[in-house]
């Protein structure tokens, strides 16, 4: 038992310059650790509620709120409790709020919360941080993929993010392939007389008229290093769809038609035959469950249907929306869901069902590592961290390389299964 001693907080800025809180704790022997509060830009309507005064905002006044419910609420009922044991700590989080999506005590302030806390609890059991959230030796793992590119502001894949899926089980060679590509990616657009400008999550912001025309151009820059399509390689796109569903249908931004469902998913069918793309995140919005229940039957397993919005990473969600047959791959992401053990179990939950799972970032991030470890512990396919650029992105793949490296310390190379390429 290592008692919580203390349990403090600050407001800091997120990588796009928008205030969020940070929580500090200490516990007995002197062990410190902070961890801030990520933030989503499309945040579905299930996750985890962002308790802040709005109108305070862009200042750091707007975590004036969150504050209080750190020194109020959280203080009191976490002092004295051990930090090692991070399931109770989060129980206990859950229990005081007492409702849903943390609406009470603020999911801002759980996730920061639960994730100092699981900081603190490594540090003071002097294991790595993967070590402590899952006792056993990772057998494998995740594997990077890339946001290379990301609609501009004003196009009409202004919400879609374009992602590289290394086929490679090797860490290291997946960043080496991230950066390459990500390179020659600049390079054919500026052959091409484009702008490009980093995008907020590492990639390149690109503006080329559309998806397929994205898609060409990045298979183009692949094979400009000497990279295959559906051997190396393969896509992925982030489609949010629920920020271009509307009533008459899926209208994407400047595009006067709307698109049914059907619509849409034929479009998406022609396009997993015309490119190496494999990963489908958000198709469709989550309330049009099925459109995604049509969609994953018709690809069969030629391309994973993901649900980032749809499950919001919580258990529950998953359980139901893939015994209904809606998908075969989940996001997790900390921030949606409100603490680690959830989002652990959520991993754990996705393994027992054989699908797809992706610890994912949040456009809003920080310098931390830990979705890293979280990844690693839980046993994720992979590692969703944005592009290979930016601190605040490549500071998640550098642990992998820490990590890959401490693991194949530990143990002769050749006896860990580094990592698969996920289930589809
Ligand atoms: P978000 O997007 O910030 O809207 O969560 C990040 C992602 O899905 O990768
Ligand atoms: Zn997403």
């Amino acid at each position: 038992m290592r008692a919580i001693r203390e349990v403090g907080a600050r407001a800091v800025f997120d990588s796009n310059g928008i205030p969020a809180i940070e929580v500090e704790i200490v516990a007995e022997g002197g062990v410190r650790a902070a961890e801030a509060a990520p933030r989503g830009s499309t945040t579905g309507e299930f996750e985890a509620y962002v308790l802040e005064d709005a109108a305070a905002l862009p200042t750091l006044a707007a975590v004036a709120p969150a504050l209080a419910s750190v020194a109020d609420l959280v203080r009191p009922a976490l002092i004295g409790r051990d930090v090692c044991d991070q399931r109770a700590v989060d129980t206990a989080l859950r229990e005081l709020d007492g409702g849903a999506w943390f609406r009470r005590i603020g999911g801002n302030v759980a996730v920061a919360t639960s994730m100092a806390v699981a900081r603190a609890g490594a540090l003071a059991t002097g294991r790595p941080l993967y070590r402590h959230l899952a006792a056993a030796r990772p057998s494998r793992l995740p594997v990077p993929m890339f946001n290379i590119a990301d609609g501009a502001v004003g196009s009409n894949t202004v919400y879609t993010e374009f992602l590289l899926l290394p086929t490679t089980r090797e860490p290291a060679a997946a960043l080496d392939q991230g950066v390459r590509v990500r390179a020659a990616l600049a390079a054919r657009l500026a052959g091409k007389g484009h702008r490009c400008s980093d995008s907020t999550q590492g990639g390149w912001s690109v503006d080329l008229g559309g998806c397929e025309p994205t898609m060409e151009l990045i298979v183009s820059a692949a094979e400009d290093c000497g990279l295959v399509g559906g051997r190396d390689f393969h896509l992925g796109l982030d489609l949010s769809g629920a920020e271009f569903a509307g009533p008459a249908g899926y209208v994407f931004p400047w595009s006067a038609n709307p698109l049914s469902t059907a619509d849409l998913a034929r479009r998406y069918l022609d396009w997993v035959r015309t490119y190496p793309l494999t990963f489908l995140e958000d198709a469709f919005a989550p309330t049009d469950e099925a459109a995604w229940r049509g969609l994953r039957e018709r690809l069969a397993g030629r391309a994973a249907v993901v649900g980032d919005d749809l499950f919001a990473s919580d258990a529950e969600r998953i359980d139901r929306g893939v015994a209904a047959g809606l998908a075969d791959g989940a996001l997790i992401k900390p921030n949606q869901v409100g603490t680690v053990t959830q989002a652990l179990d959520a991993l754990a939950l996705g393994a027992r069902h054989g699908i797809s799972t992706v610890v994912s970032q949040r456009s809003g991030e920080n310098a931390s590592d830990f979705i890293t470890h979280l990844a690693v512990a839980g046993g994720a396919d992979w590692l969703k961290a944005g592009g290979p650029a930016r601190m605040d992105r490549v500071a998640k793949f550098n642990e992998l390389l820490r990590i890959a490296e401490e693991l194949s310390r530990e143990q002769p190379a050749g006896e860990t299964e580094a990592a698969s390429g996920g289930r589809r």
